[in-house]
C-alpha cells in the first residue's frame, strides 16, 4: 500500500471553513501522515532534514492548501525553497524524490467557471499551478492534476462533506492503484471519482 504525506498548510487554521471539513476526514486514515506545517512551523524554521525524512518515508506527496492570489500561503513555498535542495531533489545527484507522485489539493473561493480566458480569473486553475508542476517535473516526480473545491463560498456543509467524502476516496485509490496513467488525462483528479462517493 502506497503511503501518503499531506503537506498542509493554512495561516488561518482556526477559522476555516473548507478546509476543517476536508482535513477532518482524511487526517486519520491508515498510511496517512498529515503534517500541518504552521501548527509544525510558526516561526518558519524548517527543520529541513525531518522533513526530508519525511519525504523519504512516502511515496505520495499532497500540497494542501487554500488558494491565496492564485498561489500557496507563504510557508509552502517556504517549505520547497527549503526542503527541495539542489544534489538532493534536483541536479545531477538529486534523486530523492524520483518517481514519487505529487499533486495539489486546493480549496479556492473562485468556482471553476471563473477560472478560464472567459472568466474574470483569466487562466485555468491548472495554468496558475504550473510552477508546481515543474517543479515536481524537475524533481523526477509524476505530477498529477489538483484535487480541488471551488466556490467555497457558496457551498453548503453537506456538499462540503461530500467533497470531503471525495477526497477520502481519492486517497483510497492512490493507496491501492499500481499505476496512476488514468489520473493524468483529467483537468482534476475530482474528475475520476464520482460525487456521492463513500
Ligand atoms: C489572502 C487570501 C487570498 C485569497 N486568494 C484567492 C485566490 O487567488 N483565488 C481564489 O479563488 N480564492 C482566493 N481566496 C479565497 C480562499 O481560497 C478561500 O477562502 C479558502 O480556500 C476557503 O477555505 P477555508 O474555509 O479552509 O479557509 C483568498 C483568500 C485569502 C484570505
Amino acid at each position: 500500500m502506497k503511503k501518503i504525506l499531506i503537506l498542509f498548510s493554512h495561516p488561518k487554521f482556526e477559522s476555516s471553513r473548507a478546509n476543517a471539513v476536508l482535513v477532518d476526514h482524511i487526517k486519520d486514515i491508515e498510511g496517512v501522515t498529515f503534517h500541518d506545517l504552521y501548527e509544525r512551523y510558526p516561526d518558519f524554521h524548517i527543520d529541513v532534514p525531518v522533513e526530508k525524512a519525511l519525504l523519504d518515508q512516502h511515496d505520495v506527496i499532497i500540497w494542501h492548501h487554500p488558494l491565496y492570489w492564485y498561489s500557496c500561503p507563504p510557508l509552502m513555498k517556504q517549505w520547497m525553497d527549503m526542503v527541495l535542495e539542489f544534489n538532493w531533489a534536483y541536479g545531477p545527484k538529486g534523486t530523492a524524490l524520483d518517481s514519487k507522485i505529487c499533486f495539489n489539493a486546493i480549496t479556492a473561493g473562485g468556482s471553476r467557471d471563473l477560472y478560464c480566458s472567459a472568466g474574470t480569473n483569466t487562466f485555468s486553475v491548472n495554468e496558475f499551478l504550473r510552477p508546481f508542476e515543474q517543479t515536481a517535473n524537475l524533481c523526477g516526480m509524476t505530477y498529477l492534476p489538483p484535487f480541488a473545491v471551488m466556490g467555497t463560498h457558496q457551498l453548503t456543509n453537506d456538499e462540503l462533506i461530500q467533497y470531503a467524502h471525495q477526497y477520502g476516496a481519492l486517497i483510497n485509490l492512490l493507496q491501492q492503484d499500481e499505476s496512476v496513467g488514468d489520473f493524468k488525462d483529467c483537468a482534476f483528479l475530482n474528475d475520476i471519482l464520482q460525487l456521492n462517493t463513500d
